[in-house]
């Protein structure tokens, strides 16, 4: 294995850095490229065909091009969808993210979860398979959140967050037969990390908030134990669409070892 051959991961916008950073913490000295689908940002409010299709698309012709020794999907969205096909036409290890449904059932005391995500994910059969693999004995509300995606994408490039959209989606939840039972939330996209606080205060202190990136990063890290990296300068941040999709990123980015963006 060529030591300076990235992990690539892939979402379509910021979310994914949620991921990065987790891994950054087990493996600093990796390269990373991370791929942001701005131009096909947002996944949640598409079709399956449109995302499998695309995931697909962009995730070989990326392989082709940066040569990664793994790629993460680092997207609820695109993984619950197409991360069976993507694994079939890639021959690199390919690791997904799923929602954290096995973690919250252990977490929880009152046995009714939340699960937040975009409105592809959670009419997801996968997820349906998640709940009655792990969950079978609690009860599960989950809710879309479409708004919280731009929220996030918003946040990170420094804009103030509108608390209103997260207080209807907590009281839309409540509102749930059992909804007032909730006291654990699964953050089952990879943006919404981004807006702890933000839903800390939208659903109170008490209700534990649980995603998969640190999981991910130890799957990642226990799939490359062997191996050694060697990086040969910032990790990158590449963008499908106009580069000025990234505007407004540069601190982010900055904080979190990037170069300047650049496009795909
Ligand atoms: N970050 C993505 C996820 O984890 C989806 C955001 C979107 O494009 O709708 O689901």
């Amino acid at each position: 294995m060529n030591p300076s051959s990235p992990i690539l991961l892939f979402d379509s916008g910021v979310g994914g850095l949620t991921v990065y950073d987790a891994l950054r913490k087990l493996l600093p000295k990796a390269p990373v490229i991370y791929a942001a689908d701005l131009a096909g940002l947002p996944y949640g409010t598409k079709t399956e065909a449109q995302i499998a299709a695309r995931v697909a698309g962009l995730l070989g012709r990326m392989t082709e091009r940066y040569q990664p020794r793994l790629v993460c999907i680092a997207c609820n969205t695109a993984s619950t969808i197409a991360l069976g096909m993507v694994r079939d036409v890639l021959a690199v290890p390919v690791v997904g993210t799923v929602p954290a449904i096995k973690p919250a059932a252990a977490l929880t005391r009152t046995g009714t979860i939340g699960l937040v995500g975009t409105e592809a994910t959670i009419r997801q059969a996968y997820v349906d398979d998640l709940e009655a693999r792990f969950a079978s004995d609690k009860r599960l509300l989950r809710i879309a959140a479409p708004g919280l995606v731009a929220a996030a994408e918003a946040k990170l490039r420094g804009t103030t967050v509108d608390p209103a959209p997260i207080a209807e989606i907590a009281a839309r939840l409540a509102a749930i037969p059992g909804g007032a039972e909730i006291d654990t939330l699964v953050l089952a996209c990879t943006h919404f990390p981004l807006l702890a606080e933000e839903l800390s205060q939208a659903f109170g202190p008490d209700v534990a908030q649980v995603d998969g990136a640190a999981g991910i990063a130890r799957r990642i890290a226990h799939l490359l134990e062997e191996q050694s990296f060697a990086q040969s300068g910032p990790n990158r941040f590449v963008v499908t669409g106009p580069l000025d999709g990234a505007k407004g990123l540069e601190s982010a980015l900055a904080a979190r070892g990037f170069g300047p963006a650049e496009a795909f």
